[in-house]
């Protein structure tokens, strides 16, 4: 498969490079930027025909600054160097870079000094966006400058007939035809072919992954949310669905209907051992009485594991694979060199799993899912099969929602926040909502405030709102309501749930706030 390996300096922009050209049909993979060129060449399954190197927060000059492997630039394979990517280049051939007495930011029309391919189609004055604190003041010998910028910086440099670097950021939208700059090095220059898409990606998993297992059974753990469910999706489609063993823990803290729900959306997939283990009486014993935030994270966190250790061992026949949904973003190159390309799992679960420490050991661990991103994971779904709820749904955090009751969990506690939960998320729905916002949930309070019912007072919970807007969880907005849609959703939940005597919503952004309130 024709690729594009995109090196990551630590700039901002390195995955949103890596995006515009798979959306140019081209499959293209973030690597550190200091990755050794003898790795590239053998990367399984990938013809590696172009190299961009990135933008970084680092100067040239900084000691610690990473460095792109000088043998990157005897190969023959095309690269464009972006920012940081050119500067680089520029000093590598003995070139000067210098700090910028003003950052550079911003708009900036280019001047062409002469033709080059980058450039075919883009007309001369087009506006290019610039970031960039350096910036190039003697080119190199023997290199020619293509494009100036209205200040008179070298914005384009030829290297050699392979080898271009830009200042400017061609990735992001606010510069003019950014998207034919990079098709003109991702096809033109490198000649890639343009015909990657996930169909292809399906069948290509589909088939790594008979490849892999052969004939042995192939364990996959349900969480619900989206990315476990499109690799049960996957490996029914690839293997016999006798072989697929799903496996789904009920702790008692999840959403309202929710097991029912993902049993039904796995068994219209296919599933023939479909095992929904009912630990909700477990969970809750282990949590009584603990209000520590981290405590009760621990506890589920590690009941969890001897759940399914115990589970496993009576339900799976021997040696077996096992499946998980790591996607792309969960994947932090660690950066550096060879022996550091150990992947760091973000999600709480997987870090601390014994049994994904043990089979990716063993070797028989499989992430079908490993090189998409989330929305290329809800595209690949709707292409298997995977019904549209199930894709739309809101992220939900594994220790459910004992980190949404804030202090002690109780069964009733857990029956109210459902409750109050499924009339909010339904709320949405009805109005339109849910699938404007990013992430929604109720959280319960551990107050008690008077209210009136009729002539009498009576002590309510206090029931927190949250809508997040948010791309990657990293950052998050308030979701701005209208005020009548707050207070229909405020009057449909108290008129329901007569133990809430009050709602409030919740206005923090992220930063200060996180989104989940434990
Ligand atoms: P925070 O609260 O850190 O949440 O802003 C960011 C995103 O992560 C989810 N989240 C979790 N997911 N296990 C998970 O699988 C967890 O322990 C966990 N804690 C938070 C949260 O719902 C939000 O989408």
């Amino acid at each position: 498969m024709d690729a594009i390996i995109v090196l990551d300096f630590g700039g901002q922009t390195a995955q949103l490079i890596g995006r515009r050209i798979r959306e140019l049909g081209v499959y293209s993979e973030i690597l550190p930027g200091t990755t050794p060129a003898a790795l590239l060449a053998g990367l399984p399954g990938l013809t590696v025909r172009g190299i961009v190197l990135s933008g970084s927060p680092a100067s040239v000059h900084d000691a610690d600054a990473p460095v792109p492997d000088p043998a990157l630039f005897e190969l023959p394979t095309p690269i464009l160097g972006i920012c940081y990517g050119l500067q680089q280049m520029v000093s590598q051939r003995g070139g000067e870079i210098a700090r910028s007495t003003s950052r550079e930011y911003g708009r900036s029309k280019l001047r062409y000094s002469s033709e080059h391919p980058l450039f075919a189609e883009v007309p001369e004055g087009f506006t290019s966006w610039m970031s960039h604190g350096d910036h190039v003041v003697a080119v190199p010998e023997g290199v020619r400058v293509v494009a100036e910028s209205e200040h008179g910086i070298p914005a384009a440099i030829e290297f050699s007939r392979t080898q271009i670097g830009i200042q400017f950021h061609p990735e992001v939208t606010h510069c003019e035809h950014g998207n034919r700059i990079l098709e003109n090095f991702v096809v033109g220059m490198a000649g890639c072919a343009t015909d990657w898409s996930l169909e292809e990606y399906a069948d290509e998993a589909a088939e790594e992954i008979r490849t892999t297992v052969g004939p042995s059974p192939v364990l996959l753990l349900i969480s619900g949310g989206v990315d476990s469910t499109v690799v049960a999706a996957i490996l029914l489609r690839a293997l016999d669905p006798a072989q697929v063993y799903l496996m789904y823990v009920n702790t008692g803290l999840m959403r309202k209907d929710e097991s029912e729900e993902v049993g039904a959306s796995l068994e219209r997939l296919g599933a023939r051992h479909l095992d929904l283990i009912d630990a909700e009486a477990e969970f809750l014993a282990a949590l009584d009485g603990v209000d520590d935030p981290e405590k009760k994270r621990e506890i589920i966190g590690d009941l969890f594991i001897r759940v399914q250790s115990r589970e496993i061992a009576e339900r799976i026949p021997g040696d077996y694979f096992l499946a998980q949904g790591t996607i792309y973003p969960d994947i932090i190159e660690s950066g550096g060199g060879v022996g550091k390309y150990a992947h760091v799992i973000k999600s709480h679960h997987n870090v601390r799993s014994p049994l994904v420490a043990a089979k990716r050991e063993q070797g028989k661990l499989i992430e079908p899912l490993s090189r998409l991103y989330k929305d290329e994971v809800r595209r690949l779904g709707i292409i298997l099969g995977v019904s549209r709820d199930v894709i739309a749904r809101h992220p939900f955090p594994g220790p459910g929602l004992a980190v949404r009751i804030l202090g002690a969990v109780t069964p009733e506690k857990c029956r109210i926040l459902r409750e109050a939960d499924a009339l909010y998320i339904a709320e949405l729905r009805d109005r339109g909502l849910y699938d404007r916002i990013w992430q929604a949930f109720c959280v319960l309070l551990p107050l008690r405030s008077v209210g009136v019912t009729g002539d009498t007072r009576h002590y309510g919970y206090v029931l927190a709102l949250r809508a997040v807007n948010s791309t990657d969880a990293m950052t998050a907005d308030v979701f701005p309501f209208a005020p009548d849609d707050l207070l229909a959703i405020s009057a449909r939940i108290t008129n329901r749930i007569p133990e809430i005597g009050r709602v409030v919503y919740d206005v923090s952004s992220k930063p200060p706030a996180t989104i989940e309130w434990e």
